[in-house]
């Protein structure tokens, strides 16, 4: 057998050689592939061939589709975690070099001339749009067991978020076409990207509802899948702890549906039926589509490639901030920079107060509220030249200040907002702000802590005067 299968054999750990001979050809290159990539551990525990047999194969079989599902398989994963875990360990700043300035954009304001021009503009454009809704989220902060599109939006007549989308989408649809006189109907399509966590709630609470008035095949759902966690700085896969046959699994984030969309070939059908923008939006915000056709307007008459929808932001506020980049070597970037990165970079750039309010009241850096509009053609180019991958980032959380061992195992994560950052310098990145009561009513966090983060906001603003908490 030895020979046969190569030298590596020899160095595998006993638990694994003696397995082999209920292995199938394949689930033994899977094996083979994980002790190249110094994953030895994971056999340690097998015990003799006889039991636990399929458990083992079972085993091997999922390490085959962490292995499929990740751009690279795994050898990629852990050389990627390695080397994140590493700058992460040695507190390496992913801006360094970078200085941040305040990127162009257009601030709209409900019902004035513009704005009213904009929302016309974007109702005309509506029937070139398709919508894609990020919904494979766990809301571990909300604490909520089911599925966030099933909650209710509002309380009047508890309208679920899901219904509420779809329903938005239609009307949209439907006064697209009325103001696009003599063209034939359309249908816009709606992809939801949902996970194992969400896939089968979300699918019964469309079917439950008849599509919530969709023609079903107007609807898409693409599957996320969750990638493996890591025990330490060098990327040991870590064993599920409540089965010792499997290896830990978490969501890697929103930023898959980048390359879901590639793969999943539709971008290529909606560019063939002539479609223009594609409308990225999030689980639980009732008031979004208020905001949508006049930023679709906004995107059509500036002909913006990327267009992030943002809300006045108080200086230091916790939202990220639409933020230009400019490296020393001449690169640029308009993405999205954390609160608690951008005020320190704006220190350590020359503008040693930090962030701070303008003279509107509010910060110049838009907060960000992760719903982006992209232009098809320009999408397409450049998801061909990266299939969607998007920049990842790993987030331990260590034991101690030595940095050698995490609380608990971690992952890489990516995300929806940072496809701008692999784009050319001749890229149209551009923001659009509109008044949060208009645009932004996430629903995020528990009663709890959502009444925390709520005294903060009113202790910054200086409102707070005396709020007593039962
Ligand atoms: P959130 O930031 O609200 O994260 O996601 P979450 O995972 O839903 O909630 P927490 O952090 O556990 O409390 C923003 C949007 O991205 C989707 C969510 O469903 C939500 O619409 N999302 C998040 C995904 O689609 N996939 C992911 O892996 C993570």
């Amino acid at each position: 057998m030895a020979s046969q299968l190569g030298d590596w054999i020899a160095s595998a750990p006993s638990t694994l050689q003696k397995n082999l001979t209920i292995l199938s050809p394949d689930q033994i290159e899977v094996a083979k592939m994980l002790l190249d990539i110094g994953q030895t551990h994971v056999f340690e525990h097998w015990p003799e061939p006889g039991i636990d047999d399929d458990e083992k194969k079972a085993f091997l079989d999922q390490v085959t589709r962490l292995n499929t599902s990740y751009p690279g398989g795994l050898v990629s994963y852990v050389q990627n975690a390695r080397r994140l875990l590493s700058d992460s360990k040695a507190g390496k700043n992913p801006f360094d070099g970078f200085t941040p300035s305040v990127p162009s954009g257009e601030i709209l304001t409900f019902g004035d001339d513009n704005f009213l021009m904009m929302e016309e503009a974007g109702i005309r454009e509506a029937r070139n749009a398709a919508f894609v809704l990020v919904a494979g989220g766990l809301g571990e902060r909300l604490g909520y067991n089911g599925i966030k599109l099933a909650l209710p939006s509002e309380s009047t007549t508890g309208t679920c978020f899901l219904q509420r989308y779809i329903e938005s989408i239609l009307a949209l649809q439907e006064a697209s076409r009325r103001l696009v006189q003599g063209q034939s109907a359309t249908q816009i399509p709606l992809v939801i990207m949902t996970s194992d966590d969400t896939h089968e709630r979300t699918l019964k609470l469309l079917e439950s509802n008849s599509y919530f008035g969709m023609i079903p095949s107007q609807v898409k759902l693409l599957k996320q899948e969750k990638v493996a966690c890591l025990d330490d700085n060098d990327a040991r896969l870590a064993v599920d702890p409540h089965n010792k046959y499997r290896i830990q699994t978490k969501p890697h984030g929103h930023g898959d549906v980048h390359s879901l969309l590639y793969s999943s070939g539709l971008l290529s059908v909606w560019h063939d039926a002539g479609l223009k923008w594609v409308l990225f939006f999030q689980d639980t915000n009732g008031l979004l589509f208020k905001a949508i056709p006049a930023s679709l307007g906004v995107s059509s008459t500036k002909q913006y490639h990327v267009n992030s929808l943002a809300v006045p932001r108080k200086a230091k506020e916790a939202i990220g901030g639409i933020t230009k980049l400019t490296h020393t070597d001449g690169r640029t970037m308009v993405i999205n920079v954390e609160y608690n990165q951008l005020d320190p970079l704006l220190r350590a750039t020359g503008s040693p107060d930090g962030d701070v309010n303008c003279e509107t009241g509010y910060s110049p850096f838009p907060g960000n509220i992760n719903q982006l509009i992209l232009e098809l053609d320009s999408y397409i180019e450049e998801l061909k030249k990266t299939q969607g991958a998007i920049p990842e980032f790993v987030n331990p959380k260590y034991k101690d200040s030595s940095k050698t061992s995490f609380k608990s195992s971690t992952r890489l994560e990516c995300m929806m907002q940072d496809y701008p950052k692999t784009l050319p310098p001749s890229a149209r990145v551009g923001f659009t702000v509109m008044d949060t009561w208009l645009a932004y009513a996430p629903v995020k966090n528990n009663p709890e802590d959502a009444a925390k983060v709520c005294l903060f906001t009113l202790r910054d603003k200086g409102l707070l005067f005396r709020v007593l908490i039962p």
